[in-house]
């Protein structure tokens, strides 16, 4: 009996021109290429160009169209748009309805979503349930930052301004019917993710202010403070990261019954070269399946698992009939894992 599942059928992203090296970065802080190299495996970053007002749906709307080019399909097939950012253009409404806007495709839903570095790996599960409820047929799924706007570029900043980029990348997903779906390997064909968070973490890695958790939205006292950027506690995320991801991944192949050596590539979400490594090895996965582009691109964020398929797909790694793990931790602290067929 052919049973209706969510897939992938089409993938673009899309980076600023400007290229922030390390070096670069001494202009602005007290840093060195080899601490950021040595700590993170970064050698540079993508920026929008200096008091540009580029948006982060501008980015998100070229990631989006190419996609959809990918997908051989046009705006107009879209009726679903999610939209992962923690770098939105404005407070509200949503950037989905601006890159909504963008796209001309307005009477369709869009939503934002908040889940930071776990924004992908939530954003695909709501597409898949969408689609496999029959909500949507085709869904736009974007992951999409403009970082440095919101960071603290100075030395106080430091220990994370120098690990995010800018890009933004996208994925068209689409339903299709599979046939035999109750077989647990045949449901991976299409997509599988699951998802989960802890609050109890939520002030390890948080942008602070604005916010109604303040005495007012902006206080006008906290200008110029540490409050208005964002800030980690880098070694707290670092040992729930190297837990979390092998873990969520380790229980998504148990559920649809598939082991780490049935996955073709694994495409997870890059804070840190170093934490990645972990997660390869503890997983006993080779690093040659495992796709990195931190080294150009820096954290993206939401950005990050679509402009790794992206580029993935582009250098010839990424091939169809081929299953993909993806798998991500940030802010919340969220997590997840999803599994793919490409
Ligand atoms: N350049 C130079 N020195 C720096 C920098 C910098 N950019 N940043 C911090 N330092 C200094 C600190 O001031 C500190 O100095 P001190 O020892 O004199 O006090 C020292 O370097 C800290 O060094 P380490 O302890 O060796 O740093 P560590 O190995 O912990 O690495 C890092 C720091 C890279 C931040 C690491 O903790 C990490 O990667 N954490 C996880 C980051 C992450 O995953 N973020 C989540 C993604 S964000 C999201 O979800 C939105």
């Amino acid at each position: 009996m052919a049973t209706r599942r969510a897939r992938i059928v089409g993938v673009g992203h899309h980076v600023p021109e400007r290229v922030v090296t390390n070096d670069d970065l001494t202009q602005w802080m007290d840093t060195s290429d080899a601490w950021i190299r040595q700590r993170s495996g970064i050698r540079a970053r993508r920026w929008v160009e200096e008091d540009s007002p580029t948006a982060t749906s501008d980015l998100g709307l070229v990631a989006a169209q190419r996609a959809l080019a990918d997908a051989g399909l046009d705006a107009s097939a879209v009726d679903m748009i999610v939209f992962a950012t923690l770098s939105p253009d404005r407070a509200f409404p949503g950037s989905a309805c601006y890159l909504q806007a963008k796209l001309g495709r307005p009477g369709i839903p869009a939503l934002d979503i908040r889940q930071q570095c776990a924004g992908f790996v939530y954003g695909l599960s709501i597409a898949d349930l969408y689609v496999r409820a029959g909500e949507a047929d085709c869904v736009l799924l974007v992951g999409a930052e403009v970082h440095s706007k919101c960071m603290d570029i100075s030395t106080r900043g430091r220990e994370m301004s120098v690990l995010f980029g800018h890009g933004a990348g996208a994925v068209v997903v689409r339903a299709t019917e599979v046939e035999d779906a109750g077989s647990r390997a045949r449901e991976a064909f299409s997509v599988a993710s699951v998802w989960d968070a802890d609050g109890r973490y939520a002030e390890e890695l948080v942008w602070p202010a604005p916010g109604t958790a303040q005495r007012v939205w902006n206080p006008p006292e906290l200008t110029g403070t540490a409050e208005v950027f964002p800030r980690m506690n880098g070694r707290t995320v670092f040992t729930h990261a190297v837990q979390r991801m092998p873990e969520v991944t380790r229980e998504i192949l148990a559920r649809h019954g598939v082991t780490v050596d049935d996955v073709d590539l694994f495409v997870l979400h890059q804070a840190n070269r170093r934490i990645n490594e972990r997660v390869a090895d503890d997983l006993g996965v080779d690093h040659a399946r495992v796709v990195s582009t931190i080294e150009d691109y820096a954290n993206t964020t939401a950005a990050t698992i679509p402009i790794g398929l992206s580029v993935a797909k582009s250098d010839g790694r990424l091939r169809p009939g081929m299953l993909v793990c993806s798998a991500a931790f940030g802010s919340g602290f969220t997590w997840g894992a999803a599994l793919y067929r490409w």
